[in-house]
């Protein structure tokens, strides 16, 4: 017999509702620590949080056919549309379908090549902050991983699109917003954060109109393109309604530049900040560059090398994982680990927490990356670390996000010192990814 999973008391309600607005990571570790399955009631509204690696299993791969998109990525649908990320059911696998051989390990070669040079461009450019005063890291990687994007996935340069990153600010503003306000405000309310979100998104909609004419002016009819964008137009144009297949083609390239861009540049950055207040787990990783790559840039052929450097920004992932939430809603009713879920309830898996559950990771609070050495790996359950998510909606650009984080900070690390402003503290703000507030001020001088 299936059991329902404990909860908070009814009285701890509106101090939980209260950490939904201005401490939502406080508030799954207070889930967590109530146990492995939680239940929360908020009148006909069940929630339910399940916190253990065969449980997150279950939700994301077993039965994942029973859990759509939830809490926050439905309200970022109002944002997003219906790209890969929202999208469900026949689409969903329509569009999968399609983009996937964009990302095929074959064009990992190319793809190393592109992430190698825009590195070596970001190590030049912090050089010419040396000796100043602090520069933003952070706002650089994500200038990088755009500019990887758009070469490895839509054959295009972004470097004319500058005011992409800003306008996904607002739109992540936006979309904690209405996760917040559960979708209850009308886009047209006179407020800041609904202002500045309507002008992003003319903005986004007047880029990704751009990019899909200047990508369409270099394809020939009937070419066989491999890149995501030349696929996602080719896709479009076979629609059978016009019109349904322009704002899909923008929906889903919106959601490529979003989903391509801030998870990997979180990764970097708080992989770099880890790297800054651990000075020996830094120069193990420059000793690693220094052996593998001497004073080249990395190829495709280093990657599988620079073995220590894999292990931090899984070491990173775990403690910050970019994707720090996971919400689905159940579309029937479910049992979970021998507890009832309830048809229409939403269910989060949260690997911010789960990647700390004691019983799996020792000393959870502690960076180590030896946790991500072959024998200890071997001996946890795969789903204790779900950075990149699970089952088949598993993001379809670890691959490239991994390579990214690898390569620049094995570059970054060999060439600079970097070291946290003074009085700036690491602050985690989870957004639609796991942010860093205030961004990641860094003094730069060379290594030695
Ligand atoms: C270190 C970097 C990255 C991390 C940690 C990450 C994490 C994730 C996670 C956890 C999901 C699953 C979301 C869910 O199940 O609700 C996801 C999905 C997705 N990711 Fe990534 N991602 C990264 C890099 C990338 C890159 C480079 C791309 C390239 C374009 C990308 C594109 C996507 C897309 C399109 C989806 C939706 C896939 C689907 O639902 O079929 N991600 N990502």
């Amino acid at each position: 017999m299936s059991a329902r999973p404990p909860g908070p008391p009814p009285t701890a309600l509106p101090g939980l509702l209260r950490k939904l607005a201005v401490d939502r990571l406080g508030m799954m570790r207070d889930a967590a620590g109530l146990g492995d399955a939680v239940r929360v009631a908020m009148g006909p509204k069940k929630m339910y949080v399940f916190n253990r690696p065969d449980y997150a299993k279950h939700v994301l791969a077993d039965n994942a056919e029973n859990y759509h998109k939830g809490i926050g990525l439905v309200e970022a649908r109002r944002i997003l549309g219906n790209g890969l990320l929202t999208s469900e059911g026949d689409l969903w696998r329509a569009q999968r379908r399609n983009v996937q051989p964009a990302f095929r390990p074959g064009r990992i070669t190319a793809q190393a090549d592109a992430v190698a040079e825009e590195a070596a461009r970001l190590v030049a450019l912090l050089r010419t902050h040396e000796g100043d005063g602090p520069v933003d890291v952070l706002r650089e990687v994500t200038g990088l991983t755009l500019g990887v994007l758009g070469r490895t996935l839509l054959d295009t340069d972004l470097a004319p699109y500058g005011s992409i990153a800003h306008a996904f600010e607002a739109v992540q503003d936006q979309a904690m917003f209405e996760m917040v306000t559960q979708g209850m405000a009308p886009l047209w309310l006179p407020l800041g954060t609904q202002r500045r979100f309507r002008r992003a998104r003319r903005e986004l909609t007047r880029i990704v109109d751009a990019l899909v004419a200047d990508r369409s002016s270099r394809m020939s009819d009937g070419e066989d393109a491999d890149d995501a964008l030349s696929r996602m137009i080719l896709a479009a144009r076979r629609h059978a309604d016009p019109r349904t297949g322009r704002r899909l083609l923008q929906d889903e390239l919106v959601t490529l530049l979003l989903a391509g861009h801030e998870t990997t540049a979180s990764t970097l950055g708080w992989t770099l900040w880890l790297l800054a207040v651990h000075p020996q787990v830094r120069s193990l990783v420059r000793e690693e560059a220094r052996e593998v790559l001497g004073d080249r840039v990395p190829g495709a052929e280093d990657l599988h090398k620079l073995t220590y450097t894999a292990q931090v920004v899984q070491e990173a992932m775990r403690l910050y994982p970019p994707v720090w939430i996971l919400p689905r809603v159940a579309q029937r009713a479910d049992e979970v680990g021998g507890y009832t879920v309830t048809a229409g309830a939403d269910v989060l898996v949260c690997p911010y927490t789960l990647h700390r559950h004691p019983e799996f990771w020792d000393d959870p609070e502690r960076f180590d990356p030896g946790r991500f050495d072959a024998s200890q790996a071997a001996s946890r359950p795969r789903y204790a670390y779900i950075p990149f998510g699970a089952g088949p909606r598993f993001c379809i650009g670890s691959n490239l996000g991994m390579l990214e984080a690898v390569f620049v900070t094995a570059l970054v690390t060999r060439d600079l010192d970097l070291s946290v402003a003074a009085g700036h503290d690491a602050v985690a703000e989870p957004m639609l990814s796991l942010r860093m507030r205030g961004g990641l001020p860094m003094t730069v001088r060379s290594a030695r």
